[in-house]
């Protein structure tokens, strides 16, 4: 497909990782959105309608031909560690603890101090996975994004995605996805963090060495899909057999 084309489709959408982002590069039908080179700031500036809500705005059927679609994707693991920690372990999101950490407590922490199960401040990666393997978490509403599987977020098997980019190659892959757009004056916000990706899986590693085999079978095979689908292998720290 020729460069031409491609500068035709007008907005790209992503979801990365654990949460959706929509990293946006409209250069006719939200240009006026994007005044300057400022990703979304008249939205910010007090402007109503988010560039999100405009997309909306506009018939879908002509959105999924026409737009440029990308999907962002990460380890999984490493994903979920990277939830665990930002979301539920001690200090960083009391809302998220209160609202999930709290419900892990009640649920699944015998004997639980008042203090924990009113707070959740205080859960641990093994008691969030059990969480996530619990049937009734499903049941009773879909997984957050955070720890939503990929597929079952983005459903690549039934959007034809024009672009998969990896979180683990994000400078790069982002620059390839606003080549593509061709917008001037966009970049990816954000220098890429040079010990970033070693962080990120001796974090994964750590967490799941303390996990039981069955445990890391069963989750393993909950996020199987992500695995196949995005040419993840298994990681090494796994006792899988
Ligand atoms: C899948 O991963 C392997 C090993 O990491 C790599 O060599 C291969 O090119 C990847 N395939 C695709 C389609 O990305």
């Amino acid at each position: 497909m020729g460069r031409r084309c491609w500068r035709r489709r007008v907005l790209a959408a992503a979801c990365l990782g654990a949460a959706l982002l929509l990293l946006c590069a409209a250069p006719r039908a939200l240009r006026p959105a994007f005044g300057n080179t400022a990703l979304g700031s008249s939205w910010l500036g007090g402007e109503r309608r988010s560039p999100l809500q405009k997309l909306y705005d506009l018939d879908q059927n002509r959105r999924l031909r026409a737009y440029l679609a990308f999907l962002f994707v990460r380890e999984p693991f490493e994903r979920l560690a990277s939830a665990y920690r930002n979301k539920l372990a001690r200090p960083y999101s009391p809302a998220f603890q209160r609202r999930y950490g709290a419900r892990i407590v009640q649920r699944l922490r015998p004997r639980a101090l008042p203090d924990a199960r009113a707070r959740g401040h205080d859960v641990r990666f093994a008691e969030f996975l059990a969480y996530l393997l619990d049937p009734r978490t499903r049941r009773e509403e879909p997984f957050n994004e955070h720890w939503e599987r990929a597929h079952a977020l983005c459903h690549p098997c039934r959007l034809r995605y024009d672009v998969v980019g990896k979180f683990e190659t994000l400078a790069e892959d982002a620059a390839f996805v606003l080549g593509l757009v061709g917008a001037p004056g966009l970049s990816f916000p954000g220098p890429p963090r040079p010990r970033g990706a070693a962080a990120s899986r001796d974090l994964a590693a750590r967490l799941f060495r303390d996990i039981s085999p069955f445990y890391q079978r069963r989750l393993f095979d909950l996020y199987k899909m992500d695995f196949l689908l995005f040419n993840y292998s298994a990681p090494s720290y796994l006792r899988l057999h």
